[in-house]
């Protein structure tokens, strides 16, 4: 997989080049490569910025820029794109409001959701996007080539992702969390580590990737872990752990999988799939309070 990251600070990657992402580079899994964006601009100041049209606070990311770095990145020329965003002479301002925000829900959606394998996948973190997610993690895992746009400032020109979707580049856009950073750099981290350990040959031990939380088509928060020894001032390890009886293991971690999720995230228990559920499920889940007939469970 090649990873290119472009950023006006790339140096905050070179953490990349340590630990198990160092390794998989060295071993020839991925080629991470971060770009200073300031590299594609002519001016003395090396700007990378402007201020809002229309007002406010803060600082935009220019287009012209952008659009210099991502052409030679993805090997795109320089074009003109027809869009109907230019709104007529006597159209409301609440008409243009209202078509713009159609046209944020569509970039809201992240269309492409499995990427091609021979299309890059132009992603940029951004607070108000939809959540990137263990699914998200998992299909962007299968593309080749992943190019990540830091924003800095206030964002940048909305125009960006929009001319490169009509050039017909899969692009993405992702918040990592309800919270504002000061810029992409700790979510590009985010998002390429959760991807990059899904790659083959990544982790030592595959199992524990199948096995933990968010991941697969009925997920669930993980179930809690212990390692000796036993007893350990004066807290024990739950007695069936002990017991070897591997089936009672199996059942007891997935009861307290299920019962920890029913706690802390209520919404992933009315997301699973009731079909997909066994009878030892199904019980310890009514006894959590859930209907299990219909298609999901539903708190009763
Ligand atoms: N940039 C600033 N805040 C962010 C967030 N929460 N997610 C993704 N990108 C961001």
């Amino acid at each position: 997989m090649k990873i290119d990251i472009v950023s006006v600070f790339p140096e905050y990657f070179e953490v990349l080049n340590l630990s198990l992402l160092g390794k998989a580079q060295e071993k020839g899994l991925v080629e991470v490569t971060a770009h200073n964006l300031r590299d594609w601009t002519h001016d003395v100041h090396h700007s990378v910025d402007d201020t809002p049209v229309g007002g406010g606070a803060g600082m935009v990311m220019k287009p012209e820029v952008w659009s210099e770095c991502l052409d030679e990145l993805l090997h795109l020329e320089p074009t003109t794109v027809t869009c109907d965003s230019t709104a007529d002479a006597d159209d409301t301002a609440s008409a243009d409001a209202a078509e713009s925000a159609e046209s944020a829900t569509e970039i809201a959606a992240n269309a492409d959701a499995v990427p091609s394998t021979d299309r890059p996948v132009l992603i940029f973190p951004n607070p108000s996007a939809p959540l990137f997610t263990q699914q998200d993690a998992t299909e962007l895992s299968h593309a080749n080539h992943l190019l990540f746009g830091c924003g800095r400032y206030e964002g940048y020109d909305a125009r960006i992702p929009q001319y490169y979707r009509a050039q017909g580049v899969d692009v993405r856009e992702y918040s990592i969390g309800d919270y504002v950073l000061n810029g992409g750099e700790v979510a590009v981290s985010v998002m390429l580590e959760a991807i990059t350990r899904l790659l083959p040959g990544f982790m030592g031990n595959a199992a524990s990737i199948v096995e933990e939380s968010y991941t697969g088509e009925n997920a669930l928060l993980e179930h809690r872990q212990y390692t000796k020894p036993a007893d350990w001032r004066g807290i024990k390890v739950p007695d069936v752990l002990l017991s070897g009886d591997h089936a009672k293991v199996d059942r007891f971690r997935r009861d307290e999988a299920l019962a920890k999720t029913n706690e802390l995230r209520p919404d992933l228990i009315e997301a699973l799939d009731c079909s997909k559920l066994d009878k030892a499920d199904r019980k310890t889940l009514m006894a959590l309070g859930w209907e299990v007939s219909g298609a999901h469970p539903r708190q009763r």
